[in-house]
């Protein structure tokens, strides 16, 4: 560091997905499209390689008039969104405990929000040994760290054990506790948690919930395209069950269910076990909010709300995802199926943006892949594939590829 403050922070020169991207768009140049396979992109691309935009939301977004962009929102967000986030948050489960919402920037404002305020500097935040990289970046901005638990036991399930575990002791060595646990359609595994695994996380909660304050916060980015959207939302009266020292947060975000990444629409949406502590999340999440990114983009609240207002426009876009959604559905399936026939697991998948191959030598498996024109992500237990940016005939070619590789 030359002027800037490290601040116990490891920062990289260049963020590692974007470098791999920059190869692979370098080589798209230089050889031809036709030659390139780029799995590395978070975003959900046609069959063509371009971003999937959602014709319906751009119908919504015209219906948008100048001061829905230039005035500013309300600090914890407009009313109108806040209750267009619990219809599109909840679908038909209606919350028996007192909801609050606060607007963020993203879900990734809501992942922030949730670490600053419901722990403390120096505390270890909770989540699984695969994980979406930024949850350490967000945490060690603000004087936290990551703790983990493996996610998959040796059946290839939830590893409710070692989760309960890792609770119990963070909890004998802290006084509070915040769980990031990414479901369905995990990032970057593609695995969602199945009614059993949340029963198992709601007992493992309730018992721990003596030793200390715990904060559930279930990122739910990609729940509108992990299949059908009700019954991905079951979860949700399950979180009733937690006693009164467990607080369930959940992370929302419309990057992926609209399709719409540059809006910046989120939110938090805490399911309280009391009047009080909703009141105490509304008075702090806004707090932390106009300390960091003031307010959230007004217009982006607008046409979400306008979206759930108005039964046509909605119905269009649910529709209009749905085939989007079954399409990243058939890449994941193609994926797996051709790497199992070819004798090689990715780690349990059930649907989403990712798949994964655990390896202890993923940065080998990419660099070949690479020599081959297929771009993909080393993370640090395996390799990461984006189903979301490539086409099925690419998950054919990919699979394979990776399965030679492998196989030696
Ligand atoms: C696991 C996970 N959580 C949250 C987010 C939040 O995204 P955004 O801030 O764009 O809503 C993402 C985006 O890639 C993600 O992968």
């Amino acid at each position: 560091m030359k002027f800037a403050q490290k601040n116990g922070r490891t920062i990289p020169k260049e963020d590692k997905i974007f470098a791999i991207n920059g190869r692979a768009k370098a080589m798209i140049a230089e050889k031809g499209k036709e030659k390139v396979i780029n799995a590395t992109i978070g975003a959900l691309l046609d069959d063509e390689g371009n971003l999937a935009v959602l014709s319906s939301v751009m119908e919504g977004l015209k219906l948008l008039k100048p001061n829905d962009y230039a005035e500013y929102a309300p600090i914890g967000g407009t009313p109108e969104f806040k209750e267009a986030v619990k219809k599109a948050l909840f679908g038909s489960y209606g919350p028996k405990r007192p909801v609050e919402i606060c607007a963020t920037p993203g879900g990734t404002g809501a992942i922030r929000n949730t670490i600053s305020n419901y722990s403390k500097v120096g505390d270890q935040v909770l989540t699984s040994d695969w994980f979406w990289s930024p949850y350490g970046t967000i945490a060690g901005e603000i004087g936290r760290s990551i703790a983990t638990y493996p996610l998959f036991n040796e059946k290839g399930t939830f590893h409710l054990d070692a989760f309960d575990e890792k609770v119990n002791s963070l909890l004998d060595v802290q006084d509070q506790l915040v769980i990031l646990l990414n479901t369905p359609a995990h990032n970057p595994t593609g695995y969602s948690l199945t009614e059993e695994d949340w029963k198992g996380v709601i007992k493992s909660l309730s018992q721990a919930s003596n030793k200390g304050k715990i904060t559930l916060f279930i990122d739910v980015a990609y729940i509108d395209f992990a299949g059908d959207e009700e019954a991905y939302r079951n979860f949700f009266p399950l979180l009733e069950r937690l006693p009164k020292t467990v607080l369930p947060i959940v992370g929302y975000s419309a990057s992926k269910t609209l399709t719409l990444y540059g809006m910046r629409v989120g939110a938090m949406v805490c399911l309280a076990p009391s009047e009080e502590v909703a009141k105490e999340f509304k008075q702090v999440t806004e707090f932390s909010s106009r300390g960091t990114w003031s307010n959230s983009v007004r217009a982006g609240q607008t046409l979400f709300s306008k979206i759930f207002q108005e039964e046509e426009l909605l119905k269009k876009v649910t529709q209009e995802r749905s085939q989007y959604r079954e399409m990243l559905i058939q890449r994941g399936k193609t994926f797996e199926n051709v790497l199992r026939k070819e004798g090689v697991e990715n780690v349990p998948f059930d649907a989403g943006f990712f798949t994964c191959i655990a390896s202890d030598d993923p940065g080998s498996i990419c660099e070949e892949l690479e020599k081959q024109g297929i771009f993909a992500v080393p993370l640090a237990k395996g390799v990461r594939i984006s189903v979301a940016s490539i086409s099925e005939e690419q998950c054919v070619k990919t699979a394979k590829a990776i399965a030679k590789i492998i196989k030696g």
